[in-house]
C-alpha cells in the first residue's frame, strides 16, 4: 500500500486493489472531524453515555477523533464503541502512525481493542466485529446506536455495500434520532437511504465541491 501524507499532515494509504484512498487527500483527520464527528451531533449536548458504530473502521480515525472530542466535552461520558472491519492488516497499520499526544492515548486504547476484540476500561466499552459488516451487524441489538460513521470504499467500486438492504439493516440498529454520516452524496446511495427510512440531508463539502450526506432516523 502506498502511504500518503494528506494536507493536514495526517497519514492515509491508497488501496492498490481498488485504486482508492482510505481518506480524502485534503486531510484525513480533518475529514473525520468535519465530515463525521461534528455532523453526527454527538457533540451537541453533554451526554452520560453514547453508543457509536464505526462501520469500516480502517485506521480508526473516525473513532479516535470522536472519543477525543466527546471526552473534551464530558470526560465522564461512557462510550460504547462497536467497530466493524474486515481487514486486520489495515487496522494494524495504526501501530505505525504517529498522532498528537492527545490522540496517541486514544490510539493506544484502539490498539488494545483491536488486539483483544473486546475491551472494558473505565468509561469505555469497545467491541471489534472482524468480518463483513453486513453479517456482523446482525449480531448487534436493534435500536442500539446514537451515531453511525459509515465509511466503505466508494459506491462506484463497491455498490453492494451501499444498497437499500444494507441501509435497512443499519436503520434497524439505530435509535430514533440516530445520525449516520458518510462522504458519498451519490443519487443511488441517497435513494437507498430514503427507501430504508432515513431522512437525508446535505453534509459539509470537504475536500471536494459536492456535499457529504447526513441521515437521520
Ligand atoms: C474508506 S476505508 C475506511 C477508512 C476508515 N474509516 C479510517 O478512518 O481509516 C474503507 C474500509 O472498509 C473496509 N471494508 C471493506 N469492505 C468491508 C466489509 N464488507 N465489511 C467491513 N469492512 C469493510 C476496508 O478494509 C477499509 O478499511
Amino acid at each position: 500500500m502506498e502511504k500518503i501524507i494528506t494536507d493536514d499532515g495526517s497519514i492515509t494509504f491508497r488501496n492498490d486493489k481498488l485504486d482508492e484512498c482510505y481518506h480524502t487527500k485534503s486531510g484525513a483527520l480533518d475529514e473525520s472531524l468535519r465530515k463525521h464527528v461534528i455532523p453526527s451531533k454527538i457533540l451537541d449536548e453533554v451526554k452520560d453515555e453514547l453508543y457509536i458504530a464505526d462501520i469500516c473502521f480502517g485506521l480508526g480515525y473516525n473513532s479516535i477523533v470522536a472519543i477525543s472530542e466527546i471526552w473534551k466535552i464530558n470526560p465522564d461520558c461512557k462510550i460504547y464503541l462497536y467497530i466493524f472491519e474486515n481487514d486486520i492488516n489495515i487496522m494494524n497499520e495504526l501501530k505505525n502512525i504517529s498522532l498528537n499526544s492527545e490522540l496517541e492515548k486514544i490510539k493506544t486504547l484502539m490498539l488494545s481493542l483491536i488486539e483483544k476484540g473486546e475491551l472494558i476500561e473505565n468509561n469505555f466499552y469497545g467491541k471489534l466485529f472482524l468480518g463483513d459488516f453486513r453479517e456482523e451487524l446482525k449480531n448487534c441489538d436493534n435500536s442500539l446506536f446514537d451515531a453511525v460513521f459509515f465509511d466503505p470504499f466508494s459506491p462506484g467500486k463497491v455498490p453492494e455495500l451501499w444498497s437499500e438492504e444494507v441501509f435497512s439493516l443499519v436503520y434497524a440498529k439505530c435509535k430514533f434520532n440516530c445520525v449516520l454520516t458518510t462522504y458519498s452524496c451519490a443519487r443511488m446511495v441517497r435513494d437507498n437511504m430514503k427507501k430504508a427510512g432515513f431522512k437525508v440531508e446535505n453534509g459539509p463539502c470537504i475536500g471536494r465541491r459536492s456535499p457529504s450526506t447526513i441521515c437521520i432516523k
